[in-house]
């Protein structure tokens, strides 16, 4: 139906630059304000043709929402076993890359190459995606022309249709909660972890498997910390960016719009999270080179500065 098509590109377009403003990375962007958030509508993934195209992304959207049973630390064939661990991209890229500050990744593909202050260099979108492979999945690079890279990319990309160049989407990263003037204290988050995460993330952070371990079909509630978590080296390892995925999102179902956590409890329930054991990932001086550009809580160093490094885990964190 050409007209249907074009009437819905239509559509989004003129949504999408409604939304205007400019992208940024989660420390950048606050959250719009309710009466200016207007939600931004995923392509329908259904309405794809059932041809090389379609299934190549339909393929891309199955391994981001259920990764484990792709490219796992268990599956049958050792050779696709990129994975470290059983979790999914959209277990931190919440509704399958699309949810408002929830590390959405529509909208991005036309970014790439991009200048990556962690490694020094341009990078593609494929380096991107090999980065969370290597950190929040703890495992290792997908080579550039295997179907399962060939096939996310495909997906992220469908996700940035009709997006024009000049439009930029809102909602990046995972909002931007006011700064504690004190350190946050694991100790005061503990109790906060028991009232509102145990129940689902349990009582040692180790989530709910799907079935027994020996089966790939990886957990109905994630782990966040202990062997198969992500590794130190994730950008959910450091404090600002895990306190404010918790105060936009969790508990499980909470909206950017309407946190449930005060912005207190999401500080000190991440320093208790981040407080705990999880993989640790080799090399990782190397990261930022230029260290004038490491953001402050980065958890590993060197650092530019020498203050102690319980500083850059937990604040207090300089005004931005
Ligand atoms: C443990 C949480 C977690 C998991 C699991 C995860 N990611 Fe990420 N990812 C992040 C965070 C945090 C960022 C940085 C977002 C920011 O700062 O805006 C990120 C960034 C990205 C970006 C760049 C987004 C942008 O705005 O430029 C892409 C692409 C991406 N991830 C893809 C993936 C894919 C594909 C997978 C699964 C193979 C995955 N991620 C798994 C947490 C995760
Ligand atoms: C109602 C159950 C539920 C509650 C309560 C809950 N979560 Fe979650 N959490 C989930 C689910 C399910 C996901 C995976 C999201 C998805 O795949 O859509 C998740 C994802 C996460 C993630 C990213 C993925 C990972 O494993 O690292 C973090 C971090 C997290 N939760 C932390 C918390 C914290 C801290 C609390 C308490 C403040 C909390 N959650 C409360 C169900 C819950």
């Amino acid at each position: 139906m050409p007209t249907l098509r074009i009437a819905c590109t239509a559509l989004l377009v003129a949504v999408a630059a409604a939304m205007g403003a400019g992208r940024a990375t989660s420390q950048e962007t606050a959250p719009p304000t309710p009466a200016k958030a207007t939600p931004w509508t995923p392509p329908d993934i259904g309405a794809l043709p059932d041809d090389a195209t379609g299934r190549r992304v339909r393929l891309g959207r199955d391994i981001f929402t259920a990764t484990y049973a792709h490219i796992g630390p268990n599956v049958p064939d050792a050779g696709k076993r990129y994975a470290g661990n059983n979790l999914a991209c959209r277990n931190c890229h919440l509704h399958a890359g699309t949810e408002p500050y929830g590390f959405p990744v529509y909208g991005i593909a036309p970014d790439f190459p991009a200048y990556s202050a962690r490694t020094g260099t341009e990078i593609t979108l494929l380096d991107r995606l090999n980065s969370c492979m290597r950190r929040s999945m703890n495992g290792r690079p997908m080579p550039p022309d295997s179907p399962e890279m060939q096939a996310l990319v495909a997906y992220i990309d469908f996700l940035s249709t009709g997006v024009p160049d000049s439009v930029k989407l809102r909602g990046y990263g995972a909002g931007r909660m006011a700064l504690l003037d004190r350190a946050a204290d694991p100790g005061r988050g503990k109790p906060v972890y028991e009232a509102k995460c145990v129940a689902c993330h349990g009582e040692n952070g180790q989530g709910v498997r799907r079935s027994l371990p020996s089966v790939d079909l990886g957990y109905m509630v994630p782990p966040l910390w202990g062997p198969d978590s992500f590794n130190d080296g994730a950008g959910m390892n450091r404090l600002i960016t895990a306190a404010n995925f918790l105060h936009s999102n969790m508990p499980h179902g909470t909206d950017y719009l309407h946190p449930t956590l005060a912005v207190e409890e999401a500080w000190d329930v991440a320093a208790y999270m981040l407080d705990q054991k999880r993989p640790s990932m080799a090399g990782l001086d190397k990261d930022f080179p230029d260290r004038s550009t490491k953001p402050f809580d980065t958890p590993y160093g060197p650092w530019a500065d020498d203050l102690p490094p319980a500083r850059h885990r937990f604040g207090p964190f300089p005004p931005r």
